[in-house]
């Protein structure tokens, strides 16, 4: 896989805040159903700027940082092929990669939904899709296709996509409302959406606070927005994999016995 051009690993530091201590010990895959209750919302929200549900909304991560996402470590960091082999993707889906920068996951996802498959790839910045874009070439992958969208509207068809993945993502959405209902819109009635984020319940995760989030904040924040929570995986060093669905659309016969 070819890296994309070298930036100052000094701009990530600066703002991920990440240093590299030893990692967690590698556990057996596990999967949880979570027993947090997600409140009902009925007031539309009055948030302090720059918050969303009483967390601070994290900075976009500049193209300038794109090193960063390449870095040697971050197999061991991340074990991304665990992360995907536990999401079961299968041959000819379309999946997309949400915030997908230079392409670090969507050159996996291309592998795994083979040349029937697609991948939609998007990123609210033009410099890291033309970074992936020149990642895809120098791999030979030929299905992924680049979508530039922006933070009110993911630019994506609707209905579908069997899967959406955001890797390290959703903390810097500035409008999360948005980017949750375009996702349930172009997901298919059943279709996944997947958060991996970096655990906010866990001190020793060396990522600044406002890039982390706890399960109890995905749930509070999902579910209201429509998804059905699917399960939980805690087995990466130091992220979470976290499950949701569109509701599968019920038969209309089904629905008059209500
Ligand atoms: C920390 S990087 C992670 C990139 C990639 N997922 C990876 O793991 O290598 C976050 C990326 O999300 C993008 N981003 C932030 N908010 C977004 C949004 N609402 N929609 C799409 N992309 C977004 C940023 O531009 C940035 O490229």
């Amino acid at each position: 896989m070819t890296r994309p051009r070298l930036y100052p690993l000094l701009a990530v530091v600066l703002i991920l805040g990440v240093h590299l201590p030893g990692l967690a010990q590698e556990a057996p895959p596990a999967s949880t159903k979570a027993e947090v209750k997600a409140p009902a919302r009925s007031k539309p929200r009055r948030d302090p700027p720059g918050t969303y549900m009483g967390r601070p909304i994290a900075q976009v991560m500049t193209y300038q940082a794109a090193d960063w996402l390449f870095r040697d470590t971050r197999e061991a960091e991340e074990q991304p092929e665990r992360m995907l082999d536990a999401l079961k993707i299968q041959p000819g889906e379309t999946v997309a990669d949400i915030g997908a920068g230079a392409g670090y996951t969507s050159l996996r996802l291309a592998r795994r939904v083979g040349p029937t498959g697609t991948v939609l790839a998007t990123d609210v910045q033009t410099q890291m899709l033309a970074l992936l874009t020149d990642n895809a070439r120098a791999a030979g992958v030929k299905n992924i296709k680049a979508v530039r969208s922006t933070q009110s509207d993911t630019k994506l068809p609707e209905g579908k996509v069997d899967l959406a993945l955001m890797v390290d993502v959703y903390h810097e959405a500035s409008n999360p409302e948005a980017l949750l209902q375009g996702l349930k819109k172009a997901l298919k009635p059943g279709g996944r959406l997947v958060f991996v984020e970096f655990r906010a319940e866990d001190p020793e995760v060396p990522i600044k606070p406002e890039h982390k989030m706890s399960l109890a904040q995905v749930r509070r924040e999902v579910e209201p927005q429509g998804f059905r929570f699917v399960e939980n995986f805690e087995f990466l060093p130091w992220q979470h994999i976290i499950v949701f669905e569109k509701p599968k659309d019920r038969p209309a016969d089904e629905k008059k016995e209500d």
